[in-house]
């Protein structure tokens, strides 16, 4: 059992300040951190985490970042062998968060352009096992197009996170059996205004024409919701001590994904998805703030203790 990510390996150059500098205006921050990241790399460091064989399909520069980039592949027992090094610059995100916890982010894809459909090899997987190709948008999407394409015929169940938007082929959506972007995607993607779970349903009904088979949808501290032609799910959210919440979408597809390929019921891996989730705002930056599997299944212990 597998779950592959196809998708971006970025540092991130993180700044705490207190509120966002206005156009021309030079404010001062906090702090600063450099940490490793990209919504590909958090999505695999959160599956494997949670327990599950991880592979990454991507691209790190020539630069110091990419060593970094590879050392936590490394640790975390994530296989790299179809992460490539190109010569360049590796992917870079500045990112500010502020004293409410909002962040802005600014991606540089770098080496991420690189990325290509022959690095996926599906044989290399086992056939008789559940599995998962996990995507995001920040590598070139006509190359994750030939990917999704492969994986279906190969078996394998297709998540997309369509994150960040950029356009995609509408083919690409024929091959996707969960497409799981957060509140502001679902908004822009089905052109439904979002802020309650009754409104996300309405949004996930426009997302299931597009072909895919089942839409997720993560709604901050209204929790998620599941939508496909027989089921129907809503997950509140669980409570946190939230700090920063950059890369907490990526913390819940990947503990998702994970949950999924082990064979969890869609209802139960929703449930533990949304607590690495909110753990994950609990600490400061993005793959390091992405909690263990052991972590999530003590928090759901003790919330079935609280009677949550
Ligand atoms: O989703 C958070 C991630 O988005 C950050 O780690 C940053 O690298 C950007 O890709």
């Amino acid at each position: 059992m597998a779950v592959i990510v196809a998708g971006s390996l970025n540092i991130d150059l993180l700044v705490n300040l207190e509120r966002m500098p206005n156009p021309g205006e030079t404010v001062k921050g906090h702090t600063f951190s450099v940490y490793p990241g990209g919504k590909g790399l958090n999505s695999a460091v959160a599956a494997a985490r949670s327990g599950a064989e991880t592979s990454m399909i991507g691209a790190v520069g020539s630069d110091i970042y990419a060593e970094i980039l590879r050392s936590l592949m490394l640790e975390e027992k994530i296989d790299d062998s179809q992460v490539k090094s190109v010569s360049g610059a590796s992917g870079i995100a500045l990112i500010e968060v502020d004293a409410d916890s909002q962040n802005r982010v600014i991606v540089v894809a770098g080496a991420n352009s690189e990325m290509r459909s022959e690095q996926f090899v599906a044989s290399n997987f086992s056939k008789n096992n559940q599995n998962v190709v996990l995507a995001q948008l920040e590598t070139p999407v006509n190359e994750l197009l030939k990917i999704f394409k492969l994986a279906k015929s190969s078996g394998f169940l297709t998540i997309l996170n369509p994150s960040p938007i950029v356009e995609v082929p509408d083919e690409l959506y024929s091959y996707v059996d969960y497409l799981l972007p957060n509140q502001h995607e679902a908004t822009i993607l089905s052109g439904v205004e979002i802020s309650n779970e009754v409104q996300a349903f309405v949004a996930a009904e426009k997302l299931l024409v597009l072909g895919v088979k089942a839409v997720i949808i993560t709604l901050g501290e209204l929790g998620a919701i599941f939508l496909s032609a027989e089921t129907r799910i809503y997950q509140p959210s669980f409570p946190a001590n939230v700090h920063d919440t950059t890369g907490a979408g990526d913390a819940f597809c990947g503990a998702l994904a994970a949950e999924v390929q082990r064979g969890s019921e869609i209802k139960s891996a929703l449930k533990y998805a949304a607590v690495a989730g909110a753990l994950s705002t609990e600490k400061s930056g993005a793959a390091p703030s992405i909690p263990m599997r052991s972590e999530i299944l003590s928090y759901l212990e003790n919330s079935k203790m609280r009677g949550n």
